[in-house]
């Protein structure tokens, strides 16, 4: 199990849930819960999920992976820099910065910010 808080200005406080790790992502959690995250494509491509997560705890930090579409929207938006990815992939670290579609959840208490600020449309198509 999980502690999942959940913070932002779209919130009259913070909101902590508990969640299963391994059976879905951030977004389907907040959603789950009523958490207003923002979100469009539901596919890592527009980037209007973004979240800052920060890892609770002394324990080393799980959900490390990106997806290669979460990399090229962060990128893109101007979350993750090529240093932070090389550090990211260097040191096992997560990188701050993800997106709520594609951040599976796993078996670690996180906090989670979000701004609701709208994301940065992209087309993976070209
Ligand atoms: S909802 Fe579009 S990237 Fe997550």
């Amino acid at each position: 199990m999980a502690n999942i808080t959940f913070s932002g200005p779209a919130l009259p406080k913070d909101i902590t849930v508990y969640a299963v790790a391994d059976t879905g992502t951030l977004l389907a959690l907040a959603k789950k819960h009523e958490v207003p995250i923002p979100f469009q494509c539901q596919d890592g491509e527009c980037g209007s999920c973004l979240i800052k997560v920060t890892h609770l705890g002394t324990n080393k930090p799980k959900a490390i992976t990106l997806t290669e579409k979460e990399k090229l929207t962060l990128s893109v938006n101007g979350k993750l820099t090529k240093e932070i990815l090389q550090k990211v992939e260097n040191d096992d670290l997560p990188p701050p910065y993800r997106l709520a579609c594609q951040y599976l959840v796993q078996d670690e208490d996180i906090l989670v910010e979000f701004t609701g600020e709208p994301g940065v449309e992209i087309d993976l198509r070209r």
